[in-house]
């Protein structure tokens, strides 16, 4: 499938990392606004948009889907959207790159429409699993035509002509699923309900609200939640800030943690309790995080915080903290390294079908650089020793995340660390390297 020539990179230690910046809008945040939006009848705006690929295909997904959206020079997103149900059918296939969020959210969109899209992505995406959001849809009266083995991409969806609201309990602690049903339970007349065992990132949820919806949220049981959507709201046109994604702030920061004599500060980075699974363990480890100011930034807590390097030292990382850190494990696995100790990450099934197998991922990443790793079931185990020898090629597997945990952890190691490919950067943070140049990394 990726016929284009990779791009390697390599990370070389060298002085402390410092200044002031702000990494780009959430990813999360900026897949919803878009799509909400265009589900909205009139002009809504976005600012500060993560314009990485990922999103840049979910912008144009809503564009075959019927909406309009334009970019001001300014780079404010203007969207005028078709209405709850309103999509048109898509002349060609739907194209989402690399991303699982813009897929599967998409595809909760389009079961609520009386329309028949195909859904496609790269070689990563065609490998992720699409059944566990097929099987909730299909329940809404949406009818999975074509799909590869297993209910993997390609696959056409023909919408629901009158969907039926379900209530639903999830199976497994996905945010994408769960937006889905909800995305669907637009179109549905009644009350959509889904119950989730362990609560995940609640952005659709603040966003529905946001946009007009009548939903509610309830803790259910010890970790969960029980949201009850009603459907068939008008929603009403709105504006959207997308705060600075604490996924893409977590390089910088363990960067900054491990590179000696390192002292930055990342504006305005949303702290939503649902996504700082990263930064509570970190401060365990005994990492120096100052919360230097905090305000409200279009419906979330943002914080500025100021790193400096620390000694961190192993810890348990506790199952239950996976949701809120689902994306994090990665950079942690490279803090961990870096940490006198072990640190034990529990209950991390989800990384197997992320963009790829992370936990066969972070293990490789960190044992062709001379770290002591195992994996127990679903648990990874980092033996950290303070330093990394380093020196290691990691393969990077069409996964962004894995090409800025490996970079970072090159920035500080004894031996520089070179990956095969860093064009999947460009997914969801396209300047990480001129950031992180601009803080002093050696990055060439
Ligand atoms: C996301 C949810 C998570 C996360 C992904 C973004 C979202 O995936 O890994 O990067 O925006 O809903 P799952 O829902 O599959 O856990």
């Amino acid at each position: 499938m990726n016929t284009v020539a990779s791009t390697p990179l390599t990370a070389r230690r060298g002085g402390p990392l410092q200044g002031r910046v702000r990494v780009p809008g959430d990813k999360s945040i900026s897949h919803r606004a878009l799509i909400l939006a265009a589900l909205t009848v009139g002009e809504s705006t976005v600012a500060g948009l993560l314009e990485g690929e990922d999103v840049l295909n979910t912008v144009a997904a809503m564009r075959a889907l019927g909406a309009r959206l334009e970019r001001t020079p300014e780079g404010l997103w203007k969207i005028h959207g078709v209405g709850v149900g309103g999509f048109a059918q898509p002349a060609a296939p739907l194209d989402f790159g690399n991303s699982g969020t813009g897929c599967r959210l998409v595809l909760g969109a389009v079961a609520g429409c009386p329309i028949t899209a195909t859904f496609d992505g790269d070689a990563s995406l065609r490998k992720r699993p699409m059944r566990r959001v097929l099987d909730p849809l299909e329940k809404m009266g949406a009818r999975v035509i074509e799909q590869a083995e297993g209910g993997r991409l390609p696959l056409t969806l023909q919408g629901a002509t009158d969907p039926l609201p379900i209530e639903y309990e999830s199976p497994v602690p996905s945010a994408q699923l769960k937006s889905a049903v909800l995305l669907a339970g637009l179109a549905a007349p009644g009350e959509t309900i889904v119950i989730e065992a362990e609560a995940t990132r609640d952005h659709t949820e603040r966003l529905l609200k946001h946009f007009g919806a009548k939903i509610v949220s309830k803790p259910h049981g010890e970790h969960g939640r029980r949201i009850v959507l009603q459907g068939q709201p008008e929603l009403e046109p709105a504006n959207v800030m997308v705060p600075a994604d604490p996924s893409s702030a977590a390089f910088p920061m363990v960067a900054a943690l491990i590179v000696p004599g390192s002292d930055i500060t990342l504006d305005g980075v949303m702290m939503n309790p649902l996504r700082t699974g990263l930064f509570t363990t970190l401060k365990e480890m005994g990492a120096k995080i100052e919360t230097v100011a905090t305000r409200d930034d279009g419906g979330e807590e943002v914080a500025d915080l100021r790193i400096t390097t620390s000694q961190l030292k192993g810890v348990e990382v506790p199952p239950e903290r996976a949701p809120a850190m689902i994306d994090e494990y990665l950079i942690l696995g490279v803090a961990a390294a870096f940490a006198q100790g072990t640190t034990r990450m529990r209950g991390l099934k989800e990384l197997r079908v992320k963009e790829s197998d992370r936990l066969e991922a972070t293990a490789d990443m960190l044992r062709v650089n001379g770290i002591s790793v195992e994996i127990e079931g679903d648990d990874l185990i980092v033996h950290g020793k303070g330093s990394v020898a380093g020196g290691g090629e990691v393969k990077t597997h069409m996964d962004h995340r894995i090409a800025m945990s490996a970079l970072v952890m090159g920035l500080a190691s004894e031996n520089p660390v070179r990956i095969d490919d860093s064009a999947f950067i460009a997914t969801s943070f396209p300047d990480f390297v001129g950031l992180m140049r601009g803080l002093g990394a050696d990055l060439a």
